[in-house]
């Protein structure tokens, strides 16, 4: 069938629709949903079967629903209306929720129910429902939604019809999400906090300045002042609440962008007293650690959970710091884990960003960035002790699919969707070495549409094209127990030894026949245009990723309707 997504962005969620419908045979177009006229022409050029809004912020023009079906999908239970679904789901404390399919008509969210399906709720923020739970729910009921609209005789049931417990709630205002310190324990705290990750935060002021608050993990000892930031720690502050504290990972201060707190508020921050950890042994009681690791026999496991994926020069010298360190521990297989949401995204574009709006260069910081990130993966491809492993339990783009390749090998939970490329970001040519290591993979040709192409990948897709070596099922923490039983399996392989020398001679003849140091100065010749050179565009696409600039017309290589030759190459 032919299937139009109309979207806002094409975010996570739409990704995954697209590829599933792709992988079941439809054939897929993109169209962003920038104006009523825009929609229109797509949906006649296109022609579609079938119309899915996986994330809208508007609604569809009656003169296209009236004449074609329209699937909406809507982040909640049967019944329930309104633009802050998982938000109230979240503050409301739900123990279980939902997505549904419903057919787009005059009143939003109001239409007649297609399919739906639930999930329990988890303890997370509102951004981690959305990509795991919810996409998950959401690629489950579009595809039986559409199995439905297929057969031809499936009536959608009107939403009155059904027993349902859902109601229409208003928008969230920043009055229901506003934080008492006085008052609110670190439990309500956090809550508050999560049903607003990542957009739109909760209001608030920090050092006397206001802004809105990101990113909270529990704190279990420290203690202070109600309201008080009473400690800060790499990148986060700590603050004090009526029966303990909470840290912040992330602020977006008045006309600035989402940022580390303690960049955000850097003078005051270093005001504050540090509350540093010891090493990176992973701390048991609660508190924010962004990099620790654990051991179990032979197997070592790095875990490094920054927001966003994004990882900042900073967090990359960090991070190679305790990958030199878990290199000298008496194992042999490392696992390298990344965090529960996203693997890595590469570079910090907003930190990248900041640069430039405190009078520094953006160009010099994408520098020192990527550089700092391919000193990252060359520790990781000069390992000799060990077999290293990338475990991806969440999505990884760009650079950070690269830094994943520079592992021996790469095992990928089913539902992640990767972007091993670079060319969204202004043409940005990229580095990580995978002039390296994606054609040792895939082989050149494969290499060179991926770059091109710039779709995303599923996990079962990377597996059967070379790219990764594994496809594990499960949620995020079945996936690690499933990681966590292989790796212990082959650090007691009988031929473990056998796999090292090899490994040490294959990295030996590759380095014969041209050094990693020639692969990376090639690279970085690139990249040194995108940064220095004439052409802004990776400048200009940086700054509206970060400003989360309205989308003013559909990337090509996602409308495939605009492409004068569609109908031939179909
Ligand atoms: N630096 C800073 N922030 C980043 C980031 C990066 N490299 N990659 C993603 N983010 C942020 C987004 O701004 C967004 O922020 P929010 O919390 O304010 O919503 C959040 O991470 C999630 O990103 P989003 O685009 O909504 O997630 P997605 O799952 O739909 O898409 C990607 C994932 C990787 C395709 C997309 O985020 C992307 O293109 N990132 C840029 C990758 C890149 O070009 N890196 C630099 C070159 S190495």
């Amino acid at each position: 069938m032919r299937i139009l997504l109309l979207t806002h962005a094409f975010n996570s969620l739409t990704q995954r629709l697209a590829a599933e419908l792709n992988e079941r045979g439809h054939e897929t177009s993109v169209e962003f949903d920038i104006a009523d006229s825009v929609t229109e022409e797509a949906v006649a050029l296109f022609q579609p079967a079938l119309i899915i809004a996986p994330y809208l912020r508007r609604a569809i023009p009656e003169s296209v629903w009236s004449r074609h079906v329209c699937l909406i999908v809507h982040p909640g239970i049967v019944g329930d209306r309104g633009p802050s679904a998982l938000d109230w789901a979240i503050a409301n404390q739900e123990t279980q929720w939902g997505v549904t399919v419903l057919q787009a008509q005059a009143e939003m969210d109001a239409g007649p129910v297609w399919a739906s399906a639930t999930f329990a709720m988890r303890d997370a923020k509102k951004s981690s429902l959305y990509r795991h739970e919810v996409t998950q729910a959401a690629s489950e009921a579009v595809l039986r939604a559409v199995q439905r609209f297929e057969s031809g005789d499936f009536v959608p049931q009107a939403q009155a019809s059904m027993a349902a417990r859902g109601c229409t709630r208003a928008l969230m205002t920043q009055a229901e999400r506003r934080i008492d310190w006085a008052r609110d324990d670190s439990a309500t705290v956090l809550r508050k906090i999560h049903a607003a990750d990542g957009f739109p935060g909760v209001a608030d002021s920090l050092f006397g300045q206001p802004c809105h608050l990101f990113d909270a993990w529990p704190e279990a000892t420290l203690r202070g002042t109600p309201g008080a930031v009473i400690a800060r720690r790499e990148t986060a502050l700590l603050r004090a609440t009526v029966d303990g504290a909470v840290w912040i990972g992330h602020v977006k201060r008045e006309g600035s962008i989402k940022l580390p707190a303690t960049l955000a508020f850097e003078p005051q921050a270093q005001a504050i007293a540090e509350a540093p950890l010891e090493g990176y042994w992973r701390v048991k009681t609660p508190t924010w650690q962004d990099i620790s690791y654990a051991e179990n026999g032979a197997v070592g496991s790095l875990h490094f959970e920054f927001y966003n994926g994004a990882m900042s020069t900073q967090q990359c010298e960090r991070l190679r710091a305790a990958l030199v360190w878990a290199k000298q521990r008496p194992t042999t297989v490392l696992l390298l884990l990344g965090g529960g949401d996203f693997w890595s995204n590469g570079i910090h574009l907003n930190v990248i960003e900041a640069a430039s709006l405190s009078a520094g260069s953006a160009a010099d910081e994408s520098w020192r960035n990527i550089n700092a990130m391919n000193d990252l993966a060359l520790e990781l491809i000069g390992t000799e002790a060990q077999i290293t492993i990338a475990a991806l339990g969440g999505n990884s783009g760009a650079g950070g699919c690269f830094l994943a390749r520079a592992c021996d090998q790469v095992w990928v939970r089913e539902a992640v969707l990767l972007n091993p490329h670079y060319k969204n970001m202004g043409n940005l040519y990229g580095s990580e070495y995978w002039t390296y290591s994606l054609p040792r993979r895939v082989g050149l040709d494969a290499a060179r549409a991926i770059m091109h192409k710039r779709e995303p990948l599923t996990a079962r897709h990377a597996l059967e094209i070379g790219f990764s070596d594994a496809c594990l099922a499960g949620n995020v923490p079945a996936f690690r127990a499933e990681v966590a039983q292989r790796a212990a399996a082959l650090a007691s392989a009988p031929d473990l030894p056998a796999q090292l020398v090899d490994k040490r001679e294959t990295r030996a003849r590759d380095e014969a026949r041209k050094p990693l140091a020639v692969y990376r100065e090639e690279e970085l010749a690139q990249m040194r245009r995108n940064f220095y050179g004439f052409d802004p565009s990776y400048h200009v696409a940086r700054h509206h990723f970060v400003n989360k600039s309205p989308a003013s017309w559909t990337p090509r290589h996602l409308a495939r309707h605009r492409d004068l030759n569609w109908k031939a190459n179909a």
